[in-house]
């Protein structure tokens, strides 16, 4: 199945909003340490409902918004959601970002970047977008650390990359970014119940939920152009 095919059937099933409100608990926290200043340009890849962008401009008062999906239904849901002339929805795919070199001030992904058939070509095509000094915050919940992540291939049929965090900022460097960070930022607002209620139907003991939501939470990645 093609990433078109994957996520136009996400979409149709309202999947897009449940992503938003699972991501969120994280990407809330990661969009407000991005440095974006009024009048800037920002860019998200794999943008799903959009967003993002919509938190960019209403918090930080960026310029102009470019969100890019591969899945029509999915960019069709995002422009549904924001009558925002500002915020503009690309649909192309992650191997050829269709926007200028130098063009975008910061960008931004949230559980979308490793979904990209060449993830290196992507980053260098991230490199070529922003301009020196901007930056690219990287968010992602599946990677080689997070041990609970592991079995989600097994649920979609896009081939996904699973790089460690190290894998993750040598990738930066070779595609011509300096790495400013990485860290974990936890999901707090996860319910997770009390020792009484384990196994549930999806946790062996409450142990690995916690690892899973507080401890792993998402990996963050910040590249900077130089
Ligand atoms: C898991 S969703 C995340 C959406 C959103 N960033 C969020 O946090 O809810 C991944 C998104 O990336 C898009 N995507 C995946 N692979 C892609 C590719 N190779 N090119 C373009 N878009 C892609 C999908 O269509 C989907 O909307």
């Amino acid at each position: 199945m093609s990433v078109r095919e994957e996520f136009d059937d996400w979409a149709s099933e309202g999947r897009d909003r449940g992503m938003e409100d699972r991501h969120w608990h994280t990407a809330k926290h990661v969009l407000a340490r991005m440095p974006v200043e009024e009048g800037d340009t920002v860019f998200d890849l794999g943008t799903g409902s959009g967003y993002a962008l919509r938190a960019l401009r209403e918090t930080k008062g960026a310029d102009r918004g470019y969100g890019l999906d591969g899945s029509p239904e999915m960019v069709r849901n995002a422009r549904s959601y924001t009558d925002d002339p500002s915020i503009s929805f690309l649909l192309a795919d992650f191997d050829s970002l269709p926007l200028a070199t130098d063009s975008v001030d910061h960008a931004f992904s949230m559980e979308a970047f490793y979904y990209a058939s060449d993830p290196h070509h992507t980053l260098s095509e991230l490199a070529r977008i922003v301009r020196p000094g901007g930056t690219f915050f990287c968010a992602v919940n599946y990677y080689e650390e997070n041990v609970h992540s592991h079995e989600w291939q097994e649920r979609i049929s896009v081939e996904m990359t699973r790089w460690s965090c190290s894998e993750y900022r040598e990738a930066f460097r070779e595609a011509g970014f300096h790495v400013a960070e990485q860290d974990n930022v936890p999901d707090r607002e996860v319910e997770i119940p009390d020792e009484s209620a384990f196994p549930t139907d999806d946790w062996e003991d409450r142990d690995e939920m916690v690892e899973r939501y507080r401890t792993y939470g998402t990996l963050l990645t910040v590249g900077v152009v130089p």
